[in-house]
């Protein structure tokens, strides 16, 4: 074949069809005769913006348009005889150039990505259909391809990809971080309640240990005066047996109270609210606080999922109605009985719907928006760490499915939970 497409020579033996007019589009004169259809032809291959090569049966270039110059800067010159692997580069496995060839000997056309080279070394990617070129006859006479240079395109593409890859991993290493975070507050707010639960022993002890010593101190004395008679000793022993037998059964009572809960299970939420409550007895006691519990149903219900968890939450309502009523004492010289009321009762939606009001100190406007917040305390001098309410918040939502929020804040606070009752889902 000539270098250039020459429509009239080509026309020579081809089957004219003279009637055969094709008109371009309106305006336009329609095309006179074949000739003028191969001049077309001529012309589109040459201006084509896709790269076309054509090959005799060896793979030996006959062909190229000025598209497929400009993309490898072959010449047309320099690329007829040559073999198109010319342009081909390591960068394409050789399997995919052996299906290639044997796709188009079979008559078939292929269809593919091809990563090339430059004749000045560059690689570009190309998106290339090639197909046998068949004569008249069916017999394949050369093969052509149509290649489009996408290398712009794939750039775009792996940028793309390669961004988003980078996003993937921001977003991984942030949420790891934020789990990171949401452990150590859950830790943070485990310690808070277990020192609450240490305080409580503490008080239950104080008046157990008293008496011990007492024990101890008179079995000294009446030892001064005589000989302990084993009537006496066994006397001295079962009542210092009876306080530690009570102080070993509020360890073992409070013991299971923090371990984590493994799995979701049916619990009662009126024994964990006895619970915690018991757990105070002796501290509000002391410190001339009353516990009422106002049970307004037939609360002989389970609700599904995690006990210690919502023990927790009760726990840190009841710490923080404490730390309420001591501070009104302190600040308003308010010696007025402290009193903690529990409400529970099934709402309308078929919840279980537990207000726990006290009548301390109340919360500010100032600060009410803020005392979810992570880190938010106002008892900095004492030690509080500002997590209890918002890991309470969190466990209400994230664990049991339920809410807690601050249902009154003036003349004492009053602070609501939502809970589900009803089967494991
Ligand atoms: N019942 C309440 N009455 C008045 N103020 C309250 C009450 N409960 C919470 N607050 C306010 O909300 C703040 C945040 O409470 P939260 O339980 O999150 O932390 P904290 O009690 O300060 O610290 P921690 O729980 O670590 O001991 C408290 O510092 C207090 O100012
Ligand atoms: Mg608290």
């Amino acid at each position: 074949m000539n270098k250039h497409l020459k429509p009239e020579s080509r026309n020579q033996g081809q089957t004219s069809s003279p009637d055969k007019s094709i008109s371009l589009s309106k305006g336009h004169d329609p095309l006179e005769s074949n000739t003028d259809l191969l001049n077309m032809l001529s012309l589109t291959v040459e201006q084509s913006p896709i790269s076309i090569v054509i090959t005799d049966l060896e793979g030996s270039i006959e062909f190229v348009n000025p598209k497929f110059s400009e993309i490898t800067g072959y010449t047309l010159e320099e690329a007829i005889g040559k073999n198109p692997r010319i342009l081909k580069s390591e960068k394409t496995l050789p399997a995919v150039h052996k299906e290639l060839w044997a796709t188009i000997k079979n008559g078939g056309i292929w269809e593919g990505e091809l990563i090339n080279r430059k004749k000045n070394g560059d690689f570009f990617t190309e998106s290339a259909k090639i197909a046998p070129f068949k004569n008249k006859h069916g017999q394949i006479t050369h093969y052509l391809a149509f290649k489009e240079d996408i290398t712009s395109r794939k750039q775009v593409e792996e940028e793309l990809q390669r961004l988003n890859l980078s996003l993937l991993a921001r977003i991984d290493e942030e949420t790891g971080q934020r789990m990171k975070q949401e452990r150590l507050m859950a830790n943070q707010a485990r310690l808070v309640a277990m020192g609450e639960m240490i305080g409580a022993i503490a008080h239950q002890w104080r008046q157990p240990l008293a008496t011990l010593a007492m024990i101890v101190q008179r079995m000294h004395a009446v030892g001064c005066r005589h000989v302990l008679t084993g009537e006496e000793l066994e006397e001295f022993k079962n009542n210092a047996m009876r306080q530690i037998k009570y102080m070993s059964e509020t360890i073992e009572e409070f013991s299971g109270f923090y371990s984590k809960d493994k799995r979701a299970e049916q619990f009662s939420p009126i024994k964990c609210i006895n619970d915690a409550v018991r757990l105070f007895e002796t501290q509000f006691t002391s410190n001339n606080i009353i516990v009422t519990i106002h049970a307004h149903d037939n609360l002989d219900l389970l609700a599904p999922g995690f006990p210690n968890e919502f023990k927790q939450v009760i726990l840190n309502l009841l710490g923080n109605a404490r730390d309420a009523i001591l501070e009104s004492r302190i600040i308003r010289g308010n010696h007025e009985q402290g009193r903690i009321e529990i409400d529970i009762f099934i709402n309308e939606e078929r919840k279980l719907i537990i207000d726990i009001g006290d009548n301390g100190c109340g919360i500010p406007d100032s600060i009410v928006n803020r005392i979810f917040d992570p880190y938010f305390t106002t008892k900095e001098e004492s030690g509080g760490t500002g997590i209890g309410l918002y890991m309470s918040r969190m466990i209400m939502l994230e664990s049991l499915g339920g809410f807690l929020k601050l249902q009154k804040a003036e003349n004492g606070a009053v602070f609501r939970i939502k809970l589900p009752i009803g089967e494991l889902p």
